[in-house]
């Protein structure tokens, strides 16, 4: 792996701006201005703080880093880029790395998923897909199909579709006005899973909800079924074997599109290119973002069905705009080039293949915590695993805690309530994920 060489001794730190003006987002702001959990540089898999202490990344960032922090390969296709062409819309012009970028894509996503549709967030890659099930059965004449079926712990991003979707009750409270109808499923935790290792046993009937809310709503009603093949965010919920695949069954029996919404299982995080593909089952559209880019620059991506795309353009007439959707930074150069160079390391170092390949050791170290007196599920496949400690008396405080003396302790993690959320970049050696289950044996043991 190359990354960007550094001097050994840091530069001097610049005196510390102001905290007041910038309003962090997720964050316990006043809490964070009382005591900031800072990092100045990045590289492999480390971060350091602006006082030079090293910080190993437990969570690729926020599941974007998935080759490692500073990679060289990508900073230098990037400042080309800036100087070949910095900016060109991609509304009436585009420019080649586009098109090479979602032919890239489509080559490892599921067959047949090949129409790529370029976005800047996995929030709006969420609302786009909505968009495209609205269009699409409008397109097909069935214009009646309008509600959405998410479920219970789900996170599908912060925009209003994406909130609509939201399983997540914080997330939803405050907009309770939210526009967009959803019905929700049951989430797919069970407590005889618990510490279940792969996909657990027991569950597949939880995708009969899908099935009743047919009986309910009707049919012709639903647009689509938006899950995410792993629920990341709630904690790593890891779908109970057969309940993807009886999703895609009713789906198919009452014309509903699948979506996959694969921000963070997609590029490799569960073993194979996408969750689709670790799962054995193909969605109609998908989403993705994080590491298409490994972080770098904001980016994600929407790819449909060929069929799909083919629907609406044969609905629209000749020399219309058939889809009337798209953003000032779609496909945006300089993220396509990022795109590119993070594609081409995924492939060069078989990344995806090498996480897999190191999976079981990384697995057996997390399932190792479980004599941890605190811990009361780990959950996890592929390179993701969900560490639940159990409530302190407040929902969440214990966990909160947890990744704040993790940090302090020198490993950062992601942690949702009282789930820390463990995924290493695909780089990670044997000696990191040893370094990792210490650091977090020894500070799940203080908790
Ligand atoms: C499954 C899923 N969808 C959507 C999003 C939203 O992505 P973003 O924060 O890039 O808008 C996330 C973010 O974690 C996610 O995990």
């Amino acid at each position: 792996m190359s990354a960007l060489p550094r001097s050994t001794a840091l530069a001097p730190a610049p005196a510390a701006p102001s905290m007041e003006a910038h309003w962090l987002p997720f964050t316990p702001n006043r809490e964070f201005k009382q005591e900031p959990k800072l990092v100045a540089r990045a590289e492999g898999m480390y971060y350091w703080t602006p006082d030079g202490r090293k910080v190993l990344d437990g969570s690729s960032g926020l599941f974007t880093c998935a080759a490692g922090h500073g990679r060289r390969e990508i900073a230098e296709a990037v400042h080309r880029q800036l100087l070949e062409l910095d900016y060109t819309p991609n509304f009436l012009r585009s420019h080649p790395k586009a098109f090479e970028l979602a032919n890239r894509l489509a080559a490892i996503l599921p067959a047949g998923l090949d129409r790529v549709f370029f976005v800047n967030s996995g929030s709006e890659a969420v609302d786009t897909a909505m968009k495209l099930a609205l269009a699409y059965h409008r397109a097909k004449k069935e214009g009646t199909r309008q509600l959405f079926i998410s479920r219970e712990r789900a996170y599908h991003g912060v925009n209003f579709g994406g909130i609509a979707l939201s399983g997540i009750v914080n997330n939803r409270r405050a907009f309770a006005g939210v526009p967009g109808a959803v019905a929700h499923m049951r989430h797919t935790w069970l407590a005889e899973n618990r510490f279940e290792r792969g996909q657990p046993p027991r569950g597949a009937e939880l995708a009969e909800d899908l099935a009743r809310l047919v009986q309910l709503h009707g049919a012709e009603n639903i647009a689509a079924c938006v899950v995410e093949p792993v629920a990341g965010s709630t904690g790593v919920l890891v779908p109970p074997r057969g309940y993807l695949e009886r999703l895609r069954a009713i789906c198919d029996a009452h014309g509903i599109l699948l979506v996959f919404d694969e921000v963070i299982c997609g590029f490799g995080r569960t073993g194979a290119p996408f969750g689709a593909q670790s799962f054995g089952v193909t969605p109609d559209i998908v989403t993705m973002a994080k590491a298409i880019t490994n972080g770098a620059v904001p980016m994600a991506a929407v790819a449909a069905r060929r069929e799909i795309h083919d629907t609406l353009m044969a609905a629209a007439p000749e020399g219309a705009i058939e889809f009337f959707h798209g953003y000032t930074w779609s496909a945006h150069p300089v993220a396509c080039a990022a795109a590119l160079a993070a594609q081409d390391i995924y492939r060069d170092e078989r990344l995806f293949e090498r996480a897999a390949a190191l999976s079981p050791y990384f697995l057996d170290a997390m399932w190792s915590l479980r004599d941890a007196a605190v811990v009361s599920d780990i959950r996890g496949c592929g390179f993701l695993a969900g560490i639940e400690v159990a409530p302190d008396g407040a929902p969440g405080r214990r966990g909160h805690r947890w990744q704040k003396q993790l940090f302090d302790a020198g490993m950062h993690i992601k942690t949702t309530g009282d789930a820390g959320i463990i995924a290493p970049p695909l780089v990670a050696e044997k000696s990191h994920i040893d370094e990792m289950t210490e650091k977090l044996r020894a500070v799940l043991k203080a908790l």
